[in-house]
């Protein structure tokens, strides 16, 4: 993530006492899923090392979506481990998750929309038991723009305010683990920068999993890669030790 500058944002507001929580450590082994009878992930091996993010890449309907639901519980793992810090979290309901420090940011973001931009931060902290303020306000420090928007509905927000909430939203929770499923699609590029220098200012305090199209946005900010091809890793490695093009060959649809 050290290639990517993170700009004039506060990255550094994460820090304030209470400290955030240690990173996480994700490792997935040999993770099977179906949808009934049609098998989605194959055997499907990865680990992120606390603090880092590994970008997932893979072209549409590799299975991107489909592991990032299976790591928060929200659909059944068919056989395989999910272990956080080697604890096996497996077959946990959502709910456990969350509490474990999983948070995700889903593909299409479902932000509440008749709920304000505050009211979809503190709900989100106060499922979490934490101090809604402090929890909302490190979150908002991140996002400025969310502060002008404050009492909007989210559904009135444009997709790329909607993407900022949703990250806000997530970070509010004091994850160890953000899961983000595609964070630049559709969002104009003013935007997409505002949430690169976000992703890059976490480094080293929030271990994330980037589920990500847009490779030079996954090559600046990702430390490791994972691509995906109909549900088997197909290609992993260090940044740098992976070529772009054998990435891009890999996810050009
Ligand atoms: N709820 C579902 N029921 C049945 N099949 C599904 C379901 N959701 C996804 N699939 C299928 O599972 C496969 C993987 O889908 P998934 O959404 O995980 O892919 P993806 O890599 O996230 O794709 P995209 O880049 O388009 O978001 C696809 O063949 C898809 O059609
Ligand atoms: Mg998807």
């Amino acid at each position: 993530m050290s290639a990517v500058s993170p700009g004039p944002l506060p990255v550094g507001s994460l820090s304030p006492a209470p400290p955030f929580p240690s990173p996480a450590r994700l490792t997935v082994e040999s993770l099977d899923q179906h949808y009934g009878g049609a098998q989605v992930l194959r055997g499907v091996s990865l680990a992120i090392e606390p603090g880092r993010c590994l970008a997932l890449l893979g072209r549409n309907g590799a299975g991107k979506t489909t592991l990032l639901r299976c790591l928060t519980g929200l659909i059944p793992e068919s056989r395989g481990r999910i272990r956080l810090d080697g604890a096996d979290i497996t077959g946990l309901r959502p709910d456990a998750r969350a509490r474990a420090g999983i948070a995700y940011v889903p593909q299409g973001r479902e932000i509440f929309a008749d709920l304000t931009v505050a009211e979809n931060l503190k709900v989100a902290a106060r499922a979490h038991g934490l101090a809604r303020t402090e929890a909302v306000d490190e979150a908002v420090a991140l996002f400025p723009a969310l502060r002008d928007l404050w009492s909007r509905p989210g559904g009135n927000l444009s997709g790329g305010q909607q993407q900022q909430l949703a990250i806000a939203r997530a970070l509010a929770t004091r994850p160890r683990l953000l899961l983000l499923d595609e964070p630049t699609e559709g969002i104009q590029p003013s935007i997409v920068s505002a949430i690169a220098a976000v992703i890059a200012g976490l480094n080293g305090r929030i271990t994330v999993l980037l589920v990500e199209q847009y490779l030079d946005f996954a090559v600046r900010l990702a430390d490791a890669f994972v691509v995906l091809g109909r549900g088997s890793v197909v290609e992993q490695g260090m940044r740098d030790t992976l070529d772009p093009e054998a990435l891009s060959r890999h996810i050009v649809v």
